[in-house]
């Protein structure tokens, strides 16, 4: 979603932002700016669309004489049009005052109509503009920034992270933050505030992450961190061993094909850490349910949205198999509309790849007033979500730049076969000799990830037949229904194909009414997994009616051929496993599918890579 970077210090801010913003680029947006202020005035630059158009309004400008500060911002329209006018920085005080925002201002609309009537006149139509106002007029009224700041914030109700500059106090940047997430950092040449970390990544030496209604007043070369009630906080500031490789294509042509082929290394080292050898017990170091709670649990809980919430059905599946503890998966913005039955009998999992998006953290912290033990699983442990954490199991997949979740999605479901397997040990639900089976067969998945992914003709060959296609059914039955509808997902988000999926006993149910020859129909299908012989019918059923049938399958039996116009094969693994596998083509796919339509695969159309609105 919307991003924010600021730079107080002794170089050009200029390039600075820019190289933030563009690090930023991959959350989604439609509109770019920045404020640039040097001793004696402030400037701001803003552009509709993608930061190329930003950048030619700078080379157009004349730029201020030796600026010492700046702040920049890529927004998500949320109130108002993705225009100049909306676009971020926005000032008060003739210009003498420029902020940035990410989050939403619940109560603008009141705040707003009161400074009209106390004259001030609004250019766009943003909640931010009112934050603006509001800094604006306390500063008028005689306070210092950090205290106009700080009365503006006692105002607003909702989400907000801020970067502030004003002339009155021209060697100063204060950044604010409620509910939603701020970065300092530091280096011999300044100090820098952003929205996420990718955005300091080459500019910053050290990291710190601003915790909820903390502020932090930036100087050329200090940063004071004040906490909710101004008193001054101590704090360390953890060094930025992430490299720029981790946010370079490195040579792949766009990011989530990159992502796809990280995958074998990713799970290989997730399993090396947390499962050294099918002898090995599940090390998970940050789950801290003690032993007498985790035998009192009488449900489970999993609240996650879009891909994560499909990893979450994969867990569902796994938990109910190798504990045996009935488990339900919501969507956290459903969970927020019904009335909650957990409790302290209930372990609820948060799922988030960001661990940013707004309905997941709501939901959780619901959960937790209701006093459910709360687990994270996130790729982002220092994430707004983590607050709530009881007990925590990072992804460690790396930082995802593609919007559409790919390599988050397997490492998701690594940690579920961790935490099924963690769970079933020390529940003792399933005899040792079954678990140590299922550890060997894991083991191996790296490995057999990387088989797919170097063998991909046939995925090709299947794109370039069907990419014209307007709409797609997949379908599975048990386990992979999940992997169905990530496969789905992956390919409306990217290519803008419409598809449903659905457990394959549906389709009888209604969508076979859609079959025709132009309605391609996508099974998973896993020799000695459940269903098997009845998905073969569903699929004679489906061909009975002409539509075109691809199969990913583990499958060696030649008569395929004669059922499905494309078989693409994944190597042999039992059912349970089989998620882990059969998922990847499905990404290639899409993958292929969007780029051969000339789809801007990475930054897809409408969507942004964490939604931190609800
Ligand atoms: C799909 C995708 C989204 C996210 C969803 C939840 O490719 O990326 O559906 O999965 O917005 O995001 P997280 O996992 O960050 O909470």
């Amino acid at each position: 979603m919307c991003g924010i970077i600021g730079y107080i210090g002794n170089t050009s801010p200029i390039d600075i932002l820019l190289n933030g913003l563009k690090h930023l680029e991959y959350r989604g947006y439609d509109s770019a700016g920045i404020a640039l202020g040097n001793l004696n005035r402030l400037m701001v630059i803003k552009a509709a669309g993608k930061l190329a158009n930003l950048q030619q309004e700078i080379s157009q400008s004349s730029l201020l004489s030796s600026p010492n500060r700046g702040i920049g911002h890529i927004r998500w329209a949320t109130h108002g049009k993705g225009n100049a006018v909306n676009a971020h920085p926005h000032t008060s005080l003739n210009g003498n005052l420029a902020i940035v925002h990410n989050g939403i201002i619940e109560n603008y609309k009141d705040l707003k109509a009161e400074l009209i009537n106390q004259g001030y006149v609004f250019q766009s139509e943003t909640d931010t503009e009112v934050i603006a106002h509001l800094i604006g007029f306390y500063l008028q009224q005689g306070s210092n920034l950090h205290q106009a700041t700080r009365q503006a914030c006692s105002r607003l109700h909702g989400a907000y992270a801020l970067g502030v500059i004003s002339q009155a106090e021209p060697h100063k940047l204060i950044a604010v933050r409620h509910h939603a997430p701020l970065i300092l950092g530091q280096s011999r040449s300044g100090n820098y505030i952003a929205s996420d970390i990718p955005a300091l990544i080459g500019q910053a030496d050290s990291t710190l992450s601003l915790e909820d209604d903390e502020l932090a007043e930036l100087s050329e070369n200090n940063i004071s961190v004040f906490a909710a009630d101004d008193t001054i906080c101590h704090k360390t500031f953890k060094p930025l061993t992430m490299s720029a490789d981790s946010i370079d294509k490195l040579g792949y042509r766009h990011y989530m094909l990159k992502e796809i082929h990280e995958q074998g290394n990713i799970t290989r080292q997730l399993l090396h850490k947390r499962l050294p050898s099918a002898e090995a017990e599940v090390n998970l170091p940050d789950i801290n349910i003690s032993s007498s709670r985790l035998q009192a649990i009488r449900q489970i809980e999993i609240i996650a949205c879009g891909t994560s919430l499909h990893a979450a059905e994969v867990g569902k599946y796994l938990i109910e198999e190798l504990t045996g503890i009935s488990t339900q998966v919501m969507a956290a913005s459903e969970y927020l509309c019904r009335r909650s039955l957990s409790s302290e009998h209930t372990l609820c999992i948060g799922v988030s790849q960001s661990g940013e998006t707004a309905d997941t953290i709501s939901a959780i912290r619901k959960a937790k007033e209701h006093n459910a033990h709360i687990l994270i699983l996130t790729n982002r442990p220092d994430s707004s979500i983590t607050r709530y954490a009881d007990s925590l199991l990072p992804l460690e997949a790396g930082i995802e730049v593609s919007v559409a979740a790919t390599k988050s999605y397997t490492a998701q479901l690594v940690a579920f076969y961790l935490l099924s397997l963690y769970l079933a040990e020390h529940l003792h639900s399933v005899d040792a000799a079954q678990l140590s089976a299922l550890k060997q067969e894991l083991l191996q998945i790296p490995t057999q990830i990387e088989t797919i992914l170097q063998n991909d003709q046939e995925i090709k060959a299947c794109a370039q037949q069907f990419n014209h296609s307007r709409n797609f059914i997949y379908m599975s039955r048990g386990i992979n229904v999940a992997t169905a509808q990530e496969g789905a997902l992956k390919l409306k988000e990217i290519s803008y194909i419409n598809a449903g999926a659905y457990p394959a006993g549906e389709l009888k149910h209604g969508p076979i009414a859609l079959l025709d020859e132009t309605l391609p129909v996508v099974s998973i299908l896993i020799p000695g997994g459940s269903g098997y012989a009845k998905l073969l019918s569903n699929n004679e059923e489906a061909k009975a009616r002409k539509a075109p049938l691809i199969a990913i399958t583990s499958s060696q039996d030649k008569e395929l051929n004669k059922l499905f116009n494309h078989v693409i094969t994944v190597p042999q693994v039992s059912e349970l496993l089989s998620p882990l596998t059969t998922n990847i083509p499905l990404q290639l796919l899409a993958y292929y599918i969007a780029d051969s339509l000339g789809r801007d695969v990475d930054q897809p159309r409408n969507l942004a890579k964490s939604v931190t609105v609800e």
